[in-house]
């Protein structure tokens, strides 16, 4: 019933968000390619892209590529002349995410970089790559303590860090849980609520992809 309905609605709201023709075949080819169906929805991948043009965001990075489809929606809320690099430790996945970018017309602005997230990131620290508008974190949600850790090296004050799963079906508050990201994500929610650097805020959401939530987090 509740996600009939949660189905339903974002259905209706389709017209609003408008997805295109480079998105819907970015979601079939990563189909094709037997991708996991984990990417964020196209109302979510919308908000993503709002959220980059509200900052005027110029330099976006992203954790966690899987075939490229949030890539393209946070892309296209790039200022004129920004950037967006995207971490992915699968080279299967990259491969998908570059042929879903170049057919969005991205490939000049996206730059998708294969390698586990704990070495890129740090990586991207040496080459001096930041400081970041924006950064996406959505890769494996172990990995979500260290990221944000080093998500704040590479911020500047007003730097915004969303963070994608933190409510997982809402096992989140379940301590004795069977879903195996949920302690790294409950270590994730202490970190950010502890830090003093930021301000930050949880919201829950519903929809295709069922009972989630991002985290919102603004460097101070
Ligand atoms: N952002 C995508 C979904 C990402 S799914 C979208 O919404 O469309 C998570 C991705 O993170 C997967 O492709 C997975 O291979 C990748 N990943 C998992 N562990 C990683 C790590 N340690 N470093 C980099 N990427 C990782
Ligand atoms: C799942 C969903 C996600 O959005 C993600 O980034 C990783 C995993 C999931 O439903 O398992
Ligand atoms: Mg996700």
């Amino acid at each position: 019933m509740t996600q009939k309905l949660w189905t339903k609605v974002d259905a209706y709201f389709s017209g609003m968000i408008r997805e295109d023709r480079a998105l819907k075949a970015a979601l079939k080819d990563c189909k094709k390619a037997k991708l996991p169906p984990i990417g964020v929805a196209a109302n979510q991948g919308k908000m993503l892209m709002l959220m980059a043009q509200m900052i005027g965001a110029r330099k976006i990075l992203e954790v966690g590529t899987l075939g490229g489809y949030s890539t393209i929606w946070l892309a296209r809320g790039l200022s004129e002349g920004g950037k967006l690099i995207t971490l992915e430790s699968q080279n299967k996945h990259a491969d998908v995410a570059r042929k879903n970018v170049a057919r969005a017309g991205l490939d000049g602005v996206v730059d998708v970089r294969v390698g586990d997230a704990k070495e890129t990131m740090p990586e991207l620290l040496r080459i001096g790559a930041g400081p970041f508008d924006l950064i996406f974190l959505d890769a494996d949600k172990e990995g979500y303590p260290l990221y944000f850790e080093w998500s704040l090296k590479l911020s500047r004050k007003g730097t915004v860090i969303i963070a994608d799963n933190v409510v997982r079906q809402g096992e989140v508050i379940n301590t004795r849980t069977k879903d195996p990201s949920v302690p790294g994500m409950r270590k994730f929610n202490k970190a950010v609520s502890r830090e003093n650097r930021v301000s930050a805020t949880a919201i829950q959401t519903v929809g295709t992809k069922g009972h989630d939530g991002f985290a919102m987090i603004l460097v101070l």
